[in-house]
Order: structure tokens, then sequence, then C-alpha cells
């Protein structure tokens, strides 16, 4: 399965794509970024894969130049990853269900920033992260798949997004390799095994 990585920084969840691709059944084909000096696109250089700088000032201009290499590469899914731009409901449609992003929370809970302060302050005792099919709204559409982080009264923000950093990278390549196996769909609403899903699938490590 052909993959292209959007991005806009570190690009940790990116490296853990690249790490298991070849046992995964997955190929990075492309990796795009709407900022010229993310580490990401270096990760990407070093693994030989093509990459590509996007200026996305101007959200039809940036939605137009990712078009045009998303029709040349025709990827089987375009993977959000750390991708930090909202896309217009006319460039999802284009790629309707083949557009998933990754987010640290527990959604439907807390779309955009400063997710881990915000779960802290709600006073809440779990927190995690979630894999969802995009749409048009910040953070949201179906949500494929969840890891889950206890939040201890001793936790920060830095603390929490370093403890869920590592089971997102599990998260996210997990979720795509199930996509790639054909075991994880959802055409015909989520569906594990041709089997439906109530809720989203749960990939937690062991020591959680
Ligand atoms: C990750 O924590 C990802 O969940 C988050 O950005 C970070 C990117 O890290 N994405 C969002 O907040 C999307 N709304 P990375 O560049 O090291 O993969």
């Amino acid at each position: 399965m052909k993959l292209v990585v959007f991005i806009s920084g570190r690009g940790s969840n990116l490296a853990a794509l690249l790490k298991n691709q070849a046992q995964n059944g997955y190929e990075v084909a492309h990796v795009i970024s709407n900022k010229a000096s993310a580490l990401g696109l270096e990760i990407a250089q070093e693994h030989g894969v093509n990459n590509s700088h996007i200026v996305w000032t101007d959200r039809n201009q940036g939605e137009q130049h990712a078009t045009e290499i998303l029709n040349q590469v025709k990827p089987d899914l375009i993977v959000l990853a750390g991708f930090m731009k909202v896309l217009s409901a006319e460039f999802v449609a284009q790629f309707e269900n083949k557009i998933i992003n990754i987010h640290p929370s527990l959604l439907p809970l807390y779309p955009g920033l400063n997710t881990h302060q915000r779960a802290i302050n709600d006073g809440q005792t779990t927190h995690g992260a979630s894999v969802h099919l995009v749409d048009d709204q910040l953070d949201h559409g179906l949500v494929l798949s969840q890891c889950h982080i206890a939040i201890e009264p001793s936790d920060t923000a830095e603390s929490l997004a370093k403890k869920l950093i590592s089971k997102e990278h599990k998260l996210l390549t997990e979720t795509v390799k199930m996509i790639a196996q054909g075991v994880l769909t959802w055409h015909n609403g989520l569906e594990y095994s041709n089997e439906p899903l109530k809720q989203a699938m749960v990939i937690d490590s062991p020591d959680m």
C-alpha cells in the first residue's frame, strides 16, 4: 500500500512509519511539508523518500500543489502525521475516505492545540491519542483507533507529551498496518476482519 505523509515539524511519527514499513506492508512514497524547516523533511531525505515543501500561506494554492503531487503519486492512503493545517471540504472530497490523521487526545475530546494541558485542567485521569478519518473540520471524523495513558497527579503537559509520543508511534504504525492488510476497513462502517466495530480499535501497549 502506497502512502503520502503530510507533516509540519519534528516528524517522529513519520520516522516510526518509515522504520516499520517493510514488514508492515506499506511504503511511504512521498512526504509533503508546509514548513521548509521541518525536521521531518530531513528524515525523509535520510530514507531516500521523495519529499516536497509546499508553501501553504494561501490554502487554495497549498492544496492545489498538494493535489498535483497526489495525482502523480496516486497513494492508497494519505497520512497526516503532525500536519497542522485544516484541509478544505473540496480537497477532502477529492480523496474521500483516504485521509487519516493522528491527534494527541481521546477524540472527540480536545480537538486543536494544548491537548495535554486541557486534559490536566479538566481533572482527567486518562488521556491518549486517536487516529481518525479526516473531514474539513479540525481533528474531526470517524475515529478508527485509540491508545490510552494514565494521568498521575504529578503529571505536567510536558510529561504527558513524553509518555504519549511513543504510544502514538505504535498506534499509528499498527493502524496503518491493519489498513494495509485490509483487516481494518470503514467503507461499510468501521469493521475489523469483516466484523462491525461499535467503537474505535484500542491499541494499548502492555504497560498500560
Ligand atoms: C503528534 O503528537 C501528533 O499527534 C500531533 O502533532 C504531533 C506531531 O509530532 N498532531 C496534532 O496535534 C494534529 N492536530 P511528530 O511531528 O513528532 O510526529
